[in-house]
């Protein structure tokens, strides 16, 4: 079988409900349509970025941008994997993975969102505890970083249930004016003393390198 160029692609994170890979970019306009049709209560801002305030089309076109660079400029050294989320086959959100240094620090930060009517029924706690799971148990991670606002009830909560510990607060601006961010931290060590979601993961050993972690021929960790 040919080699991909780009085995991202073929990267896939799976559980009972969820399929987490990179969108293609016929895909990029449903993502826009996700956006577009609200992922926030309007009167709050739940990012350091105030990315969802900025009017479409301006918006729409910042989007496509973010998800072209996150590629554009992924080395082993400093990656952010930008993972769409399929439940039952339909687009809901994103998952983000991101880290520098990972061969060496082992840290990794995660971010995301879903559209507003798929909030609230479990689905954001189910794709973070994949991608800790990609993290942690195929990758190698040692931390998994995480912040939300103070008042982010459902992001605190979803981190929380995971087993994340405070970690700090830092102010940060928010839609320019300084607000308590709280930073969450999930070790290792507490994620092993922890039940475990299944989660499976094809396609890792033709893009462990882009990761920054080596190939194995067969299942396990990559470290
Ligand atoms: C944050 C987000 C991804 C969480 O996903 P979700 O699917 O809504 O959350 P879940 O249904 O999986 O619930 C996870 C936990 O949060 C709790 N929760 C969910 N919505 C809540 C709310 N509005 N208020 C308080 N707790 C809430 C759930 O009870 C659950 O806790 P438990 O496991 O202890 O029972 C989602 O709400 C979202 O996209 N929000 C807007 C964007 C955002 O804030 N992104 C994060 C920026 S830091």
């Amino acid at each position: 079988m040919a080699v991909s160029p780009w085995p991202l692609f073929d990267l896939r994170i799976l559980t009972a409900r969820l399929e987490i890979r990179l969108p293609e970019e016929a895909e990029f306009p449903l993502l826009i349509k996700l956006v577009d049709s609200g992922i926030h209560d309007p009167s709050t801002m739940p990012f350091v970025e105030p990315w969802t305030d900025e009017p479409a089309p301006r918006r729409q076109r910042t989007n496509m941008q973010w998800w072209w660079r996150q590629r554009a400029e992924w080395t082993p050294e400093k990656w952010h994997f930008t993972g769409a989320v399929f439940a039952e086959g339909e687009l809901v959100g994103v998952q983000d993975i991101f880290a520098v240094q990972f061969a060496r620090r082992r840290s990794v930060t995660t971010g995301s969102w879903l559209g507003r009517r798929h909030q609230g029924c479990g689905l954001g706690r189910e794709m973070r505890g994949a991608i800790l799971a990609f993290a942690f148990e195929s990758l190698g991670a040692l931390e998994a970083l995480s912040c939300a606002f103070y008042d982010n009830a459902a992001s605190l909560a979803t981190s929380a249930s995971l087993g994340y510990e405070p970690n700090g607060e830092t102010l940060e601006l928010r839609r320019g004016v300084p607000d308590r961010l709280v930073n969450l931290r999930l070790t290792k060590d507490r994620w092993d003393g922890r039940a475990h979601p299944d989660v499976r993961v094809e396609g890792l050993d033709a893009c462990a390198e882009f990761f920054g972690v080596r190939s194995t021929d067969g299942p396990g960790p990559y470290f």
